[in-house]
């Protein structure tokens, strides 16, 4: 494994991707949670090269920016024109050899736009070069339709003799099937030697990186391929088509892996997942769910249907229905929705609760407390075995800050109470049905905080004499009087 570690990588990014008709750089699109570059970095993450490099060129500072918001250790390398695939990887080795790297041994080169590309694909890439010793070995594809890609020449023995381009090839030519992935391992050393002879003078006036080839082959090296098991894996993204088809192919073989590995998915079609997001075994994924960031779910919990959960985590047998979550913690055994929206910050104990259209956000909630109907908790500590009464709201907000309220352990607060922060309920207190909570409540008392109730009797009679009001007052009136044994009983 580690006679087959690269020198380098060397990610082709500086390309503008007009056909996205779009104000985001190509390569910064994204697909299950990460860019498409994103994509391609993290799978040559994997192999352990000693250099990482983006060349980059189109929308430089967006996309520089980024990779190095995602992954310290990436170098860019700055193409100023897009010259061709052979002057982008002659940048990114010279922006090396700036910084006084040498490289010798295993330089491979990717595309920036092929998200699907896995790192054992590209492994296997390495194995076959050092394992054939191979001046340089191209992944290639038997695909259903050449149309644009550059196309594989082979000799009657079957050796790699070139790649010609697409728009600089023959009928016969045309009609091989065999293409270049743009994906290749390099002997370093030969490669920076080779990138200085090529030229420019094809159809597009590029330098070409696939003339490589022919340059090693016609100074006697060894020129080499590995044929990709699944051609769809080296598919480059050009259009918005291809990013959606790119997407579902990236889904469903992240969903077959946590299939796999033990989660049951009711329905693929409608589960969307992140390439961050973990399972354990017996999660069950009901139909219509997008997990997305770093969610994770634990063993034996259920989510869905119809849940949106981003960098969240679901703790064992928790069940989460038509949820949106945004990072927040579910305790084990918790119960979340239907309907319910968990905001940042939001954690529920083992076994708490959030009910149906509840709403969280800075909250932290005990062991076994419970949150069921109604109610907005909003920078609140909760204790353990509490119960908030329906349609409450933690009134946080005083219109220039927020302030937090804090409810004991063992609490039954009344329904439709409010809560005014800053303020504490202590453990074991209750408090009335439509309090309005504006001071500390001590452990164990009742606090009632509403309006004394007043009945004004007759008052309809008087006020709406003949209304059908009224008149439901009067029938009640007789029946109440018949009941009691008056006349005519
Ligand atoms: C290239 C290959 C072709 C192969 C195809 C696979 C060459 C000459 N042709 O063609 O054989 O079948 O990829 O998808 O190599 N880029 C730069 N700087 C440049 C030009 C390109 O960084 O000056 C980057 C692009 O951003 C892109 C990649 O290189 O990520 C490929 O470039 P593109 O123009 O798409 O190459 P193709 O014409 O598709
Ligand atoms: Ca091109």
């Amino acid at each position: 494994m580690s006679a087959n570690r690269p020198a380098a990588v060397v990610v082709l990014a500086a390309g503008e991707g007009t056909r996205m008709k779009s104000a985001t750089p190509k390569v910064l699109h994204e697909i299950c949670g990460r860019s498409l570059v994103g994509h391609v970095v993290s799978a040559a993450r994997e192999l352990k090269p000693e250099h990482l490099v983006v060349v980059v060129g189109h929308a430089r500072e967006q996309v520089t920016g980024h990779l190095a918001a995602r992954d310290a250790g990436v170098r860019t390398a700055v193409q100023e024109e897009q010259n061709g695939t052979g002057h982008a990887v002659r940048m990114g080795l010279e922006a090396l050899a700036a910084e006084g790297v040498r490289l010798s041994g295993t330089v491979l080169v990717a595309c920036g736009d092929t998200p699907l590309l896995t790192s054992g694909t590209l492994a296997a890439l390495a194995r076959t070069h050092a394992g054939d010793g191979n001046a340089v070995t191209v992944l290639t594809a038997r695909v259903p339709d050449a149309t644009g890609y550059g196309r594989i020449m082979r000799a009657a023995d079957g050796s790699v003799t070139g790649i010609v381009e697409h728009k600089d090839a023959t009928d016969e030519q045309l009609a091989v099937r065999e293409i270049n992935s743009g994906v290749f391992a390099f002997d370093g050393a030969l490669l920076a030697d080779a990138l200085g002879r090529v030229r420019t003078d094809n159809s597009q006036g590029e330098e070409y990186l696939t003339d490589v080839l022919g340059i090693l082959r016609a100074d006697g090296h060894r020129v080499g391929a590995c044929v990709a098991a699944d051609h769809r894996e080296i598919a480059g993204i050009n259009n918005r088509v291809q990013l959606a088809q790119a997407r579902r192919m990236l889904n469903d073989r992240l969903l077959e892996r946590a299939m796999l590995a033990g989660v049951t998915v009711v329905d693929p079609a409608t589960t969307w997942v992140d390439a961050d997001v973990t399972f354990e075994p017996d999660a069950l994924v009901h139909p219509g769910t997008q997990l997305l960031g770093a969610t994770h779910l634990g063993a034996g919990c259920e989510v869905g249907p119809q849940a949106r959960l981003t960098d969240t985590r679901v703790g064992a047998e928790a069940t989460v229905s038509n949820t949106v979550a945004v990072r927040a913690e579910v305790g084990e055994g918790a119960s979340v929705g239907p309907y319910a929206y968990l905001r940042p910050g939001t954690v529920l104990g083992p076994r708490a609760k959030a009910g149906t259209y509840v709403e969280m956000k800075n909250a932290t909630v005990g062991e076994g407390s419970k949150v069921p109907h109604l109610s907005y908790v909003g920078d609140a500590t909760i204790g353990d075995h509490t119960n908030i009464g329906a349609a409450s709201v933690f009134v946080n907000y005083d219109g220039e800050a927020k302030h937090h309220t804090t409810i004991g352990s063992h609490c039954k607060t009344g329904s439709d109470n409010m809560f005014v922060a800053p303020v504490t309920v202590g453990d074991g207190a209750y408090t009335a049905a439509g309090s309005v909570i504006t001071k500390d409540v001590p452990p164990g008392s009742l606090a009632v905080a509403r309006g004394q109730q007043r009945n004004i009797e007759g008052w309809v009679a008087r006020k709406r004499p003949g209304s059908a009001a009224a008149q439901a007052a009067q029938a009640a009136g007789e029946e109440r009087e018949s009941e009691r044994g008056g006349p005519g009983a």
